[in-house]
């Protein structure tokens, strides 16, 4: 069974078709990056005319590739929430059309659930592992889950403030990095004499118990860090304190002990909610943050010791693209969650 699917719901218009809900036949991804590069950050208005003009010959591309015409696709699957509501549209109103002319079903994906579904993307057979723990870190989501099956999911916890991926976005301008800033830190952070102890920037715990996670404090941390702190307004409070000078080596430095420090909280929710839920012997791990080399080899740490095995997307498959969308879709569809021509784009997450 030939499932394609839509990918719209942020800065990157995708198509891939999989069959059988895991072999991916094709995966086509066009990036919007060097559009919003200028900006340090995605221009919804811009994203969402961007893929108007990429959806079609992302679509043929796919089929193309996959060697497949039109008519042998057997379902239609779009993420359609959460993600720009002008984006979002885009994907949902192309999949909607397809779907009607074709006369094949149409399936609504949740863009969240579809990263989680991504690790098991390309394995030969169905888990016999849930139940899991299942990780997203992503642009726009750190959350932790209970996975009992590919369809069925409950939130265990997530982030209070901002994403992870966010984060690194956002330290990657303040240390002068151009956007998307994940990948250049990553990058930065491995180059030969990156100190990853040079600043010993704060974790976040929140309650003992908690499973959620705060990024804000650190990255504020890191603003201080690089442009000295602000004198306090209330009286008799510190005066600013200035940054020392920025060096290459202190940009490495600042790269890594951020990086040590973000890692870190995500890994320290992993091991309370290994500890909580004994019974998950394995851990899907999705998102565009799982594609990072220090996260990667972390969590590869982490699971050895505690006798987990650990499924990471392929580094193609973390970032935002179709044959994730596809895939759970096919799950969705055998499940019985056909969607109509009522489907509507939705910006916010359904778990
Ligand atoms: O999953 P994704 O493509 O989009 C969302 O659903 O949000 O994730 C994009 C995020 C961006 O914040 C990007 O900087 C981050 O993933 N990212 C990384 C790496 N590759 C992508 N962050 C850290 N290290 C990486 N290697
Ligand atoms: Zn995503």
């Amino acid at each position: 069974m030939f499932t394609l699917g839509i990918e719209t719901s942020c800065d990157e218009t995708a198509a891939a078709v999989v069959e059988d809900a895991r072999f991916v036949r094709s995966s086509v991804v066009a990036s919007q990056d060097d559009l919003h590069a200028e900006y340090g950050g995605v221009v919804p208005e811009l994203a969402g005319r961007a893929h108007v003009e990429k959806i079609i010959p992302i679509l043929r591309k796919a089929l193309r590739d996959a060697g497949l015409s039109w008519q042998g696709l057997d379902a239609v699957a779009v993420g359609h929430r959460p993600g720009l509501i002008g984006s979002l549209l885009v994907g949902v109103s192309a999949a909607k059309a397809i779907a009607w002319s074709l006369g094949v079903p149409l399936v609504g994906v949740d863009h969240v659930q579809a990263h989680l579904f991504a690790p098991l993307l390309e394995h030969e057979r169905e888990t016999d592992e849930f139940p899991a723990l299942g990780l997203v870190v992503s642009g726009g989501h750190t959350s932790l889950y209970r996975v009992e099956g590919p369809t069925s999911l409950a939130r265990l916890g997530g982030t209070i403030d901002d994403a992870v991926g966010e984060v690194y976005d956002k330290v990657a301008t303040i240390l002068g990095l151009p956007y998307p800033g994940g990948p250049r830190i990553d990058a930065l952070a491995r180059e030969p004499g990156a100190d990853d102890r040079m600043v010993d920037f704060p974790v976040s715990r929140l309650g003992r118990d908690s499973l959620d996670f705060s990024f804000s404090g650190l990255k504020t941390a890191v603003l201080y860090e690089v442009r000295g702190k602000p004198a306090s307004t209330r009286p008799g409070k510190p005066q600013p304190d200035p940054a020392p000078p920025m060096t290459e080596e202190r940009r490495r430095g600042i790269a890594a002990s951020f990086q040590r420090a973000a890692i870190r909280a995500v890994t320290l929710k992993l091991g309370r909610a290994l500890d909580a839920n004994p019974e998950c012997r394995a851990l899907l791990v999705g998102g565009g943050v799982s594609a990072n080399s220090r996260l990667r080899a972390d969590l590869a740490g982490l699971c050895a010791r505690r006798g987990v095995s650990l499924r990471l997307a392929e580094p193609r498959y973390c970032v935002d693209n179709a044959a994730m969308i596809a895939g759970l879709g096919a799950h969705l569809l055998e499940a019985g969650e056909v969607a109509d021509l009522s489907l509507s784009p939705v910006p916010t997450t359904a778990c």
